[in-house]
């Protein structure tokens, strides 16, 4: 087992510098470990208790009897260095550093003192300047965030503690859920390259998602030959911070990143196979997709909607987004013809008309998934009084489970609150819902770029089989 596979799998946990006082990060941490059902040994560390939260401390992580895969390090940074030594003459696997005051504030050689006691006795360090990490399929969650983390397939890895915390507000607002939630801060010694490599390998991960606001300087080829291999099993997707001059410097006193020149890292994320998102809503608009769909198995597209407006709109997007519509055959137009209205549109976009109720939605989807012609489907609905949404959306996942369907989908519901109401619901179904059928079809233009990434670089059946290992059939 590589060792920083203890990072997901902890035997036992101990946390340094967990505190008797509510409200202090110390205290927050082990109870949100308790509370989020860890199932390993816990051991809390403070000189001056010997208990908390119901658990016997010990006054040094080396007075504790048993073995310590994690340590958790939440004491003032200048008292680092004895800590990590402990660490390391009790056998601790990796310490997860949470304190601040190392190279973000030009506390540059205190940093490097903790790796290198680290180094010396094969402890890894997580950190420091971090808010912690979860692993839901463990029920870890290490970090002084909310409680809740929604459980599911995408991995975050953030070098913004409060963009993780955002994430997990988020997941929870739209019902999508993560796998795992890693603060790398300072990135002192795990780096974003070695978590992709173990997150590639983690059976509950479908998709890594990464904010990045810098690499350890001369680390670039590295990144790129890693990642490339990462990109190869698993999507992963980036945001990149600090693309403006003021961003820039802005990143030098967060990290202690460099934030480098944007088009530098724009070329190495297209070398390496990595998506490149914009903000944060497409980010995590792209990342659900890849965790909730197939990777397509071709590029026909149809869309199916009962407003007009939102199939042009649909249908621009998926011209600036590379999703090809897909011309259908006079056949396939018959079809859809006897799912609408005579006034509808049975072209593509297919156009049920706003007098479309759920039967007319679930015939053209029977054909459109009974059509060999088509290979995806970007259902679009607009809030009219004649559908309930929930309605909807309930018919639609239940057709999609009932059949089995396979075909990449994706969805935008567009309307007031019980459109939420439905998206949340469809995103609980593992259907991809979308406030706006941009959003929709731009992530369906990722998922399309991911599977031409994988055709130019691997053989017809080497793709099916990352297909497979994501969405087993
Ligand atoms: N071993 C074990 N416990 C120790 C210890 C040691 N060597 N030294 C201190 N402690 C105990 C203290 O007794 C205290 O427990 P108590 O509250 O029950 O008395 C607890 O550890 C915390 O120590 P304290 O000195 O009160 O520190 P603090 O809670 O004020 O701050 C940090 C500690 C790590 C939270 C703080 O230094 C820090 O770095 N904060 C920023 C964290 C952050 O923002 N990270 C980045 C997020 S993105």
């Amino acid at each position: 087992m590589s060792v920083l596979k203890a990072l997901l799998e902890p035997r036992s946990i101990a946390v340094v510098g967990a505190s008797r006082s509510p409200g202090k990060i110390g205290y927050t941490i082990l109870r949100n470990i308790i509370e989020y059902g860890f199932k390993g040994e816990l051991y809390p560390v403070n000189p001056n208790a010997t208990e908390i939260l119901g658990y016997r401390a010990y006054p040094s992580i080396t007075a504790i009897p048993g073995e310590v895969d994690v340590a958790v390090v939440v004491i003032p940074a200048p008292e680092t260095p004895k800590v990590i030594e402990e660490c390391g003459k009790k056998g601790v696997k990796i310490a997860v550093v949470i304190s601040s005051g190392f190279s973000e504030v030009g506390n540059t050689e205190l940093e490097e003192r903790i790796v290198k006691i680290a180094r010396e006795y094969g402890v890894r360090i997580l950190g420091p300047n971090i808010f912690g990490y979860a692993y839901t399929p463990r029920n870890i969650n290490a970090t002084f965030g909310p409680l809740e983390v929604a459980k599911g397939n995408i991995a975050f890895i953030t070098q913004s503690g409060a963009l993780g915390i955002a994430l997990m507000g988020w997941t929870i607002m739209n019902e999508i859920g993560l796998s795992g939630l890693f603060s790398i801060g300072n990135m002192a010694d795990i780096d974003v390259v070695e978590l992709s490599e173990l997150l590639a390998d983690d059976p509950s991960t479908r998709v890594i998602t990464v904010y990045l606001e810098g690499l350890k300087p001369g680390r670039g080829r590295e990144f790129i030959e890693r990642m490339s291999r990462v990109t190869l099993r698993k999507p992963v997707v980036v945001i990149k911070a600090g693309v403006t001059k003021r961003g820039m410097k802005a990143v030098a006193s967060h990290t202690g990143s460099l934030a480098g020149s944007d088009a530098l890292y724009e070329a190495a994320f297209k070398q390496a196979g990595i998506i490149r998102a914009r903000t944060i809503t497409e980010l995590f608009n792209i990342a659900r997709a890849f965790a909730q769909q197939p990777i397509p198995r071709g590029v026909n597209t149809v869309v199916i909607t009962n407003g007009g407006g939102a199939g042009v709109l649909a249908t621009d997007a998926a011209e600036l987004n590379n999703v090809p519509l897909l011309e259908p055959s006079q056949q396939l137009v018959e079809k859809f013809k006897e799912t609408m209205p005579w006034f509808g549109s049975p072209k593509n976009p297919v156009d049920l008309t706003g007098q479309a109720v759920v039967d007319n939605y679930i015939k053209a989807l029977k054909v459109a998934v009974e059509s060999p012609e088509v290979d995806n489907i970007v259902i679009l609905y607009c809030r009219t009084a004649i559908l309930d949404p929930r309605d909807l959306a309930k018919a639609i996942a239940e057709f999609y489970r009932e059949n089995n369907v396979s075909k990449t989908t994706v969805i935008a519901f567009i309307g007031g609150v019980e459109v939420y109401e439905a998206i949340r619901y469809l995103n609980r179904s593992s259907i991809p819902a979308y406030p706006t059928p941009e959003e929709a079809v731009a992530a369906l233009g990722k998922m399309l770029w991911y599977k031409k990434y994988l055709e130019s670089r691997l053989k017809k059946q080497e793709v099916e089989a990352v297909r497979l290992a994501l969405h087993p059939a």
